[in-house]
């Protein structure tokens, strides 16, 4: 593994037949375990698997968790201990005049949690691009668990000509259904046995639709 702390030394590193990135804050589960494993099928025998490290101040609310924002340091460096990884916080300007952000009249940007959390995908984009302005990578992962910020990176990429593909990764649960997340160690005892009803509800609602669709496909086809 290779730990690179510096702008200047991401840039000058020999470049790879395939770059993978795998972005991330650091505070690393076992999704940002399956998503290694994911990027390393992407970069065939002779590429490598760039993991970023960086809590990014840009995308968290004034007032939000970047203080309590788990950084747990040792863990990082155990989990990164394989053969090809790259271990890389980029400085992030908070002086930068420029920004990437989203049309606010673009609803991709302007509900769900772009709603609740003004400012939180200027942020992720801003960084994003920095990134692979730094990295240059072929493709780089992102996890279906973050859905809008999936999209709204797709979106970007394509917007601003960016050459790397981006990969979506299937969420990955705990075993009561619970979304791995780094925000998951917040949760009380209590909070915790109660957050895998979401899934389930979700999961209900899922299959009620798809059972209603059916039955209005079976109904169309009966009155034919
Ligand atoms: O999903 C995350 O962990 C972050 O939003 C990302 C993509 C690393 C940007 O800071």
């Amino acid at each position: 593994m290779r730990v690179i702390t510096t702008i200047a030394e991401a840039q000058a590193q020999p470049y790879a037949k395939r770059r993978v990135l795998v972005p991330t804050m650091g505070a690393l589960h076992r999704a940002h375990g399956e998503m290694l494993g994911v990027a390393r099928k992407h970069t065939g025998h002779d590429g490598e698997v760039a993991l970023s490290i960086f809590v990014n101040p840009l995308q968290f609310e004034p007032g939000s968790d970047y203080e309590r924002y788990p950084r747990p340091e040792k863990r990082t460096k155990n989990f990164v201990e394989m053969p090809a990884s790259i271990f890389v916080p980029p400085q992030c300007c908070g002086d930068a005049l420029t920004i990437v952000q989203c049309l606010s009249r673009s609803p991709l940007s302007n509900t769900l949690e772009g709603k609740s959390r003004p400012g939180h995908f200027r942020g992720v984009c801003t960084v994003v691009a920095k990134l692979f302005n730094v990295l240059s990578p072929d493709a780089a992962l992102f996890g279906e668990k973050d859905f809008q910020q999936l999209v709204i990176v797709r979106r970007m990429v394509r917007d601003l000509n960016f050459k790397t593909d981006i990969i979506a990764v299937p969420t990955v649960r705990e075993e009561d259904g619970l979304a791995c997340s780094s925000r998951n160690q917040y949760l009380n005892i209590e909070e915790r046995k109660q957050a895998p009803v979401l899934h389930r509800a979700l999961l209900a609602a899922a299959n009620a639709g798809n059972k209603s669709a059916r039955n209005c496909r079976a109904c169309q086809q009966s009155n034919r």
